[in-house]
């Protein structure tokens, strides 16, 4: 990306992202999902937020098919179209981090240079990569948008996993295997995870 905001000064906030961290009652910092479309990334955050949400835990969801209608509806899903699409999301997940959310974002974020790229925003303490795996098949049978089936008929490009590729991540801080496991229970391997790294040890009663 060419950056062309030239001449701009940073303006420092009075209130800090500690102040915000303490009003809330828990540390901020940013999910990161990732898997393949139908892995289940949407499902999960959604039901990691409504846990959080019923203990006080200040959060949102940032969701790859929403924010597409939205923020980043002039984007398409060419490689350079999906790098401005996690590099915008990575940006507004940073600023949610600094207003003391825990934001959880649903993106295919098919490419590990973007996902580090995404990462590099922010203290690395900030990041937690949980990588959804489900096997190609398994998406491809539940099929949940009936999009699987218009890629195989040609009618959807670059669809990733047939006609564009998703790259592994190579250190996630999380694995769910969302095909084997219940929804409860990756759930609860994501709460485990916020608890080890002291993000929600603090929450209120
Ligand atoms: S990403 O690759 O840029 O991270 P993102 O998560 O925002 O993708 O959007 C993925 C969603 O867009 C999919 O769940 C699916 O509903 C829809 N979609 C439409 N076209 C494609 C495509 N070519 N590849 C993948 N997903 C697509």
């Amino acid at each position: 990306m060419t950056k062309k905001s030239t001449h701009t000064v940073w303006h420092h906030a009075t209130i800090s992202r500690e102040d915000r961290e303490v009003l809330h009652g828990h540390k901020s910092a940013i999910l990161w999902f990732t898997g393949l479309s139908g892995s289940g990334k949407s499902t999960l955050a959604h039901a990691v937020e409504d846990y959080l949400h019923k203990i006080g835990v200040s959060t949102y969801v940032l969701d790859g098919d929403n924010v597409r209608q939205g923020l980043c509806s002039d984007l398409g899903f060419s490689d350079s179209d999906r790098a401005e699409n996690i590099r915008r999301i990575g940006e507004l997940a940073k600023l949610m981090t600094d207003a003391g959310i825990i934001t959880l974002t649903a993106f295919i974020s098919p490419f590990i240079s973007d996902r580090d790229i995404a990462r590099k925003l922010v203290p690395s303490s900030d990041f937690l990569e949980i990588y959804c795996l489900c096997p190609i098949e398994t998406c491809e049978q539940r099929d949940v948008k009936g999009l699987y089936k218009k890629a195989r008929a040609g009618e959807i490009p670059f669809f990733t996993g047939i006609g564009s590729p998703y790259q592994i991540p190579e250190n996630p801080e999380l694995i769910v295997n969302t095909h084997e496991q219940t929804l409860s229970e990756s759930v609860g391997h994501v709460i485990e995870l916020l608890l080890h790294r002291g993000l929600i040890a603090n929450i209120r009663d």
